[in-house]
């Protein structure tokens, strides 16, 4: 690995405390980005900051940041920019999951998934763009806005719908967005994990059985590693992150409106 691939990388990351928003933190400021650092965790991000600046690589910020609050957004952008000069990669990865059999989905449930998965990520994306533009085009290279998409970007299962939907939002404003961005000279890009071992999966595990989609926990994991993955492995955040660094690094600079499957050969498209 090129030690210094993201050096000239200020990347800011929206749920970033834990899961893959934190390995990704890690995995980029190793290369030599640095990383500001989102969410409503702040005991969880601050750790995370913490860690990297204990090592060698790029420098880490942390703040709080609720990505369904425009203002949390625009001052991260802002915090960005200060302390490292600019923003010029953004990385809308925070998200939720709550499960629900399709006549049991209320407005609680539409509601709470999609401000944060859809209304969170297009906050993020604006602000974002915004401040780029502010800051005038870069000479070498475009600006990045990176949305964290999914296997159901493509598809949807019976039991997550809403998360589904947010999803779709997340595919539909990579396209959009870059149509509407390229202007800026950023592009816009997302990866869509599969079935990812954080602690988003270790809830939605327990919640399927709550909502009696499977008997026990361990079953649902283990029946999509049987039945849904092709290599036949659950990922964690390591099996990601060389996909979301790419998008983050000058090697994808001639892509723009692409959604990329990292899921282990789910969907194939
Ligand atoms: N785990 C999977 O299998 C999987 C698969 C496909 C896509 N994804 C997506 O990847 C992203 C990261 O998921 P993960 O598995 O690492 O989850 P995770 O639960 O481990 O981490 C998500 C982070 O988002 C934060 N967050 C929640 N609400 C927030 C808000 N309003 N504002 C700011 N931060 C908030 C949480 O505090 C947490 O730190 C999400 O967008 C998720 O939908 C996950």
């Amino acid at each position: 690995m090129d030690p210094n691939r993201l050096k000239d990388k200020n990347i800011l990351i929206t749920g970033a405390a834990q899961g893959m928003g934190a390995a990704n933190a890690e995995y980029f400021a190793a290369q030599g980005a640095n990383v500001a650092l989102g969410d409503v965790n702040v005991d969880g991000v601050n750790e995370v900051a913490a860690r990297i600046n204990a090592g060698s690589g790029g420098r880490a910020i942390a703040m709080k940041l609720d990505v369904t609050k425009r203002a949390d957004h625009t001052a991260a952008v802002n915090a960005c920019a200060e302390e490292f000069g600019s923003i010029n990669v953004m990385l809308n990865n925070a998200g939720i999951n709550k499960p629900r059999m399709f006549l049991d989905i209320d407005e609680d449930n539409w509601d709470q998934i999609m401000d944060i998965n859809a209304k969170g990520m297009l906050f993020g994306m604006q602000e974002a763009a915004k401040k780029m533009i502010a800051q005038g085009p870069m000479e070498d290279h475009p600006y990045k806005i990176i949305n964290v998409g999914s296997i159901v970007s493509r598809t949807a299962f019976l039991d997550v719908i809403p998360y589904s939907c947010s999803k779709y939002c997340a595919l539909a404003m990579i396209i959009g967005g870059a149509k509407a961005l390229w202007e800026h000279k950023i592009t816009v890009n997302g990866y869509g994990p599969g079935v990812v071992h954080t602690e988003l999966w270790k809830q939605l595990d327990k919640d399927l059985v709550e909502i009696g989609m499977f008997k026990e926990e361990g079953q649902s994991l283990e029946t999509l590693r049987e039945t849904m993955i092709l290599m036949k492995k659950l990922s964690t955040p390591d099996d990601v992150k060389g996909t979301a660094a790419f998008l983050c690094s000058s090697e994808s600079d001639y892509m723009t409106g692409q959604l990329i499957m990292i899921d282990g050969g789910i969907i194939m498209q």
